[in-house]
């Protein structure tokens, strides 16, 4: 199966997860990218199941909105039963670093309000140990070198996504080079440096559910039933 098969497997998988949540009142949360878009082609086909969705960026909006779902703001929404989005790299814990589509901020937000956070991804996303993908950090604009020194200082090797502006009119700096042991303290640190926005750590709150997409078909993945076992896929 190519990569885009395995998208579309998951996608469908995340579908048929959340399909008790699709009431008349539901609102749902949508995610960001490749993955998420599977996602959103495929809950189309429910559209008059639900209420409508909260949208992790304004390419998600738009996609939903295409698709005649209705998207509300978030601040009209107390929270949200589930959100479905994708990521750069899950480990056992289910912790990810997401934000290669530099929408992490809005992703952090939609899943903060929600009940269950579900991720889905293809195989190639499933790591033991994060960091090998480039750690997105949204930036306030004026602060870009001032917080590029201070990440150097942690270990960093940040690097300006160059033409990159967030929804939010921010900029994003990519670290490379690190190999996160501990995401939860990583996380606290990188929010703390004045002029970061968010980053792309969701260890404070990671995923609860992984669905991943692999060659012998969808792993559902806990980090109950993560950490009683050991192999490939954790
Ligand atoms: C966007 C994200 C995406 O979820 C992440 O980049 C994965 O994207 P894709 O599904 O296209 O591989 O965090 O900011």
């Amino acid at each position: 199966m190519t990569q885009d098969e395995l998208k579309q497997l998951v996608a469908q998988a995340a579908l048929d997860y959340i399909k008790p949540e699709l009431q008349p009142n539901a609102i749902i949360g949508v995610g960001t990218g490749s993955t998420a878009n599977c996602f959103i082609d495929a809950l189309a086909k429910y559209k008059d199941e639900f209420k409508g969705a909260v949208a992790s960026s304004d390419a998600t909006a738009d996609r939903l909105r295409g698709h005649g779902i209705d998207v509300f703001d978030m601040n009209d929404v107390e929270s949200l039963s589930v959100y479905v989005d994708g990521a750069d790299e899950a480990n056992r814990k289910l912790h990810l670093i997401k934000g290669g589509g530099a929408a992490l901020t809005r992703e952090k937000i939609v899943a903060s309000i929600s009940k269950k956070f579900v991720c889905i991804a293809d195989e190639s996303k499933a790591v033991e140990t994060l960091g090998a993908f480039p750690l997105p950090v949204e930036v306030i604009p004026m602060a870009r070198s001032a917080v590029a020194r201070k990440i150097v200082a942690l270990g960093g090797n940040p690097v300006y996504r160059e033409g990159v502006v967030t929804d939010n009119g921010n900029v994003i700096l990519d670290v490379h080079g690190l190999s996160i042991t501990d995401a939860v303290s990583l996380e606290s640190k990188l929010n703390n440096i004045v002029g970061v926005v968010t980053n792309g750590l969701f260890a404070a709150r990671p995923a609860d559910v992984l669905l991943l997409g692999t060659k012998d078909g969808v792993k559902t993945l806990t980090v109950i039933n993560t950490s009683a076992s050991s192999g490939e896929f954790f």
